[in-house]
């Protein structure tokens, strides 16, 4: 087990206000660090603002304000979204603090004593927005090879690390430690930006051209150049030079940072800390890039997601929740408002949601709110007897070591994914057992055993999403009457620990779904799933939603109702016969071909004793339209016509009156 875990975001740029990419670097870091705790781990996690430079001091230019102003302006709005996004951050650390300053001085004199500082005049070409010095064979068609935009030439004196003599123990090191720089084809893309000669890093910058800045201690004609100053964050928050036991406590670190700072952390910073004698950090994790759609997000394509108004929108939890499920993290990933809501709907209004509606509105309903099972941890294993109870509970352990993988491989994405795989076995476990029959049958035991289960199956999923939605899951495990909101995993690892009688109570749904502008321009959504709670669960505030959250509460646990969710996944239209024919060999199957809208489509019908071809053609019916296709007898049906039968009997649906076909039917 990691005997400590300190992870850090990198420090963001204060020339501009936080946007999707931001918080989504800080959303996992929180959420790792989140994990680590659960886990017992001693975790300390930084985050904080890059204030230096050129970027900030042209912005604050642009506003007519000083680099000071303008640092002071744009951190509140960093904060603020990290207290609004439930960031956990032990630390925040400003590069204007003098906690920081004072260690980037030591380090510059540390450095510079040693003879790893060196002055020299300096001839090369200068990318602005990157704020990067390249050499001739560096540019791209006489563009910065980051940023592709034009460089200027510059000839001036400066101070330069000797990062050069680095270059084979750097590449020697990143070889023979394959966790150091993750996922792997970041690590080849360093290896192979090693392969040529390593340049020394020009690591100041003259006054008279850049006045925003931590001044060398060793020649106040200078300031260091923000990256320079900006990684030593990492040590400076934890004390390096000012406390030592401290620092020790703490490093080395693991690095987020996205794609676009790979080499300043898997070149400049390793070197840096090589040349201070220090040790490497743990791990340089590179996410990829978070896309509006297909694009890259940017000011001047007025893409740019806010992350404010998101949570605000959807809440907070289920922003957290979508970053997480749906990037793969070294992949770049599309964000859209509309696959946003398609992952929330599935997953949590209808996956989750579903689950804990059931399970707390049937508590209430036939248990008057009060957990029923067993009473010790010996009733809790006997449970297990009973092979549906014993298999559903190994699928939550995979859950449980799905998620632990998850973190160990960073793949936060498949950890979920298998905790909502637990969730969807739960639900079939629910509706396979029946429990409105046994109910009714009066079998309490094994009424008892199901609710118990289900009840279990929660608390252990909950507190698996708990770092990636915790003041959701923490509202859950209070509505199933838990005192212990913040689990440990130790408990999630474990079978049987509520106890009967633990007081649940009905919350109100706790992700509301999202009515899209479709399902509204239809009418379709609201008014009527708003059936009337008619579970005895104790109701405590429910969360209604605003103007797009619909406060949907069913209760499906009345005997076998289904919830509108359920219902309005299926999708009935109306078709009209264009040709229908017997299918050989059988008397019982016709085969029809019918018009939905624009599309043709082949269905196969057991009505043949019923209907003669002929008398169909013309006819407009109501098909599912989106039942899976199967082949039978050979010939495949898309789709499902509708009949009423009793007895002998069949009579097709068909519609009253004239209407296109394709029609919805609802
Ligand atoms: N100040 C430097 C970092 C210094 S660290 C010692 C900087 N700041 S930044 O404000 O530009 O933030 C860059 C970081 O923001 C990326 O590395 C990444 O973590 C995050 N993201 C910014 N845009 C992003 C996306 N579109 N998608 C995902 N994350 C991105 O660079």
């Amino acid at each position: 087990m990691k005997h400590h875990f300190y992870v850090t975001t990198p420090i963001y740029y204060v020339n501009d206000e936080p946007h999707i990419g931001h918080a989504y670097t800080t959303i996992l870091a929180d959420v790792l660090a989140r994990y680590s705790r659960m886990e017992g781990v001693r975790t300390f996690f930084l985050t904080g603002t890059d204030e230096h430079g050129q970027k900030v001091e042209r912005a604050a230019r642009a506003a007519g304000i000083t680099p000071q102003e303008q640092a002071d302006r744009t951190v509140v709005r960093f904060k603020a979204l990290w207290k609004k996004l439930e960031i956990t951050n032990d630390d925040f650390i400003r590069t204007t603090e003098e906690r920081h300053k004072q260690v980037v001085r030591l380090v510059l004199q540390e450095l510079y004593d040693r003879g790893e500082i060196y002055r020299a005049e300096y001839d090369g070409w200068y990318c602005t927005p990157c704020e990067r010095f390249f050499t001739e064979k560096d540019l791209v068609e006489d563009l910065c090879p980051e940023c592709h935009r034009p460089v200027e030439r510059i000839t001036e004196t400066n101070y330069f690390f000797r990062m050069g003599r680095y270059r084979d123990w750097l590449v020697e090191y990143i070889r023979e430690h394959p966790q150091f720089i993750q996922p792997d084809f970041r690590r080849n893309e360093t290896l192979g930006f090693l392969q040529q000669e390593l340049n020394d890093l020009c690591i100041s910058r003259p006054k008279r051209r850049l006045g925003w800045g931590i001044e060398l201690p060793f020649d106040s004609d200078f300031v260091t150049y923000v990256w320079f100053d900006a990684l030593v964050n990492y040590i400076s928050a934890i004390g390096y030079g000012v406390d030592e036991k401290r620092f020790r406590d703490w490093w080395p670190a693991v690095h987020l940072i996205g794609k676009d700072i790979l080499t300043t952390h898997t070149v400049y910073w390793p070197t840096m800390l090589r040349a201070l004698g220090l040790p490497m950090p743990r791990t340089i994790f590179a996410h990829g890039w978070w896309l509006v759609g297909r694009s890259k997000m940017s000011k001047s394509l007025g893409n740019v997601v806010n992350p404010m108004d998101m949570a605000e929108k959807y809440g907070v939890d289920a922003f957290r929740y979508f970053l997480m499920a749906e990037m793969a993290l070294g992949q770049d990933a599309e964000f859209t408002e509309e696959s946003f809501v398609r992952r929330y709907n599935t997953d949590l209004a209808n996956d989750f949601g579903n689950l804990l509606r059931r399970v707390v509105s049937m508590i209430g309903r036939y248990r008057d709110g009060a957990l029923p099972g067993p009473r010790n941890a010996d009733e809790a294993a006997k449970l297990l007897n009973d092979p549906d109870v014993e298999s559903l509970r190994a699928k939550l352990m995979l859950a449980v070591e799905g998620m632990e993988r998850g973190l160990q491989e960073m793949r936060l994405d498949r950890g979920v994914a298998g905790v909502l795989s637990a969730v969807r076995a739960t639900n079939r476990f629910v509706e396979h057992s029946r429990p409105w029959d046994l109910a009714r049958s009066q079998k309490h035991a094994e009424l008892d055993r199901v609710l118990y289960v289900a009840a279990e199956s929660l608390r252990v999923t909950s507190g698996l999403l708990s770092p990636v939605m915790p003041e959701k899951m923490a509202a859950l495990r209070r509505a199933l009457g838990m005192k212990a909101v913040d689990p440990k995993m130790q408990e999630l690892r474990s079978w049987g620990v509520l106890r009967a009688g633990m007081e649940v109570v009905d919350i109100g749904p706790l992700f509301p779904r999202v009515v899209t502008d479709d399902e509204k321009a239809d009418g379709t959504a609201s008014g009527r799933s708003g059936r009337s709670d008619r579970g005895r669960g104790k109701r405590k505030n429910s969360t209604s939603g605003g103007t797009k959250m619909e406060n949907a509460r069913e209760d499906e646990s009345r005997e076998e109702v289904v919830t509108y969710d359920d219902f309005s996944r299926i999708e009935l239209r109306t078709a009209k016969v264009v040709e229908a024919e017997r299918i050989e060999g059988t008397d019982k199957l016709l085969r029809l071909e019918v018009l939905m809208g624009e599309e043709r489509r082949q269905l196969v019908a057991g009505i043949a004793q019923h209907y003669e071809p002929d008398d169909l053609i013309g006819k407009t019916i109501v098909v599912v339209a989106n039942l899976k296709p199967a082949k039978i007898r050979g010939v495949e049906s898309r789709g499902m016509l509708l009949a009423a039968t009793r007895g002998e009997n069949l009579r097709l649906l068909t519609v009253d009156g004239e209407i296109a076909s394709g029609a919805q039917v609802r």
